[in-house]
């Protein structure tokens, strides 16, 4: 627990970082890091972009896999997974763009291209660290209340909270909205050596008090967190008003 939002950015870049550097991550042996969209990480990766500039960090030998993307929006819509990450983290540090995987929502074949997401993250000998943020009611890139704990990449509906709660950037008109996404599993996370969960805000604190302190359960996602043998969850007081 830390006590703003900008500690826990802070905290966890500087993890992030540290985790990288003890790997010691070559081109034949690269470090696999899972990534979510969200404002939740917006603070860590601007950190993470402060300290590549200030050469305390190389991306040259990390590979990434998003979490999710949204279905039917072209791929340089501003709201999009892919504008999102060029713009926030992507082109400010050196990470070669073949090394960047995001979900093509725009796939001919949707179950395909999630097939291939898997075979490509296995390809790769499976993530190293995942980073995710969660929604209000507790999902895990979007999987969704009621989402398989072991799910792998497919394609969701959005649950009507998350619509309602992503309007914010698509000019608060829910029509706007995509309904449909790509997004890993609850599977394909737990999947990783390590999952590091950052939480903040009071609108998130339920979620929080769900995931730690009740049951493994499906209606809250991100709560299969408490199966895994190494994680962490990374949160600021405010989300910490249910506990
Ligand atoms: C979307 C994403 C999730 C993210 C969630 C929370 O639903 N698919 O991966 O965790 O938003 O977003 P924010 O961090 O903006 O609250």
């Amino acid at each position: 627990i830390r006590d703003t939002s900008k500690d826990v950015a802070g905290y966890v870049a500087d993890y992030i970082v540290a985790r990288i550097k003890v790997f010691k991550p070559t081109a034949d042996r690269p470090f696999v890091l899972g990534l979510p969209t969200g404002s939740s990480p917006l603070g860590t990766y601007k950190r993470l972009v402060e300290m590549h500039l200030a050469g305390e960090i190389s991306f040259k030998h990390v590979v990434t896999f998003n979490m999710d993307e949204y279905v039917g929006l072209p791929r340089d819509h501003p709201e999009s997974y892919h504008s999102f990450m060029w713009t926030n983290l992507f082109q400010h540090i050196d990470i070669p763009p073949s090394q960047v995987h995001i979900l093509d929502g725009n796939a001919e074949n949707l179950e395909l291209e999630c097939q291939q997401y898997e075979a490509k993250i296995k390809e790769y000998g499976g993530i190293e660290l995942f980073l995710g943020g969660i929604g209000p009611d507790g999902h895990i890139a979007f999987n969704e209340p009621g989402s398989s704990l072991s799910s792998r990449t497919r394609a969701k509906t959005l649950a009507y909270e998350t619509i309602l709660a992503n309007s914010r950037f698509f000019g608060n008109d829910i029509t706007k909205v995509p309904k449909l996404a790509l997004t890993v599993g609850v599977g394909t996370v737990m999947g990783a050596r390590e999952v590091v969960v950052i939480i903040t805000g009071a609108h998130k604190s339920l979620a929080l008090a769900k995931c730690i302190e009740e049951g493994v359960n499906h209606m809250w996602t991100v709560s299969a967190i408490q199966t895994h043998p190494f994680s962490m969850i990374v949160c600021d007081e405010d989300a910490t008003l249910e506990l």
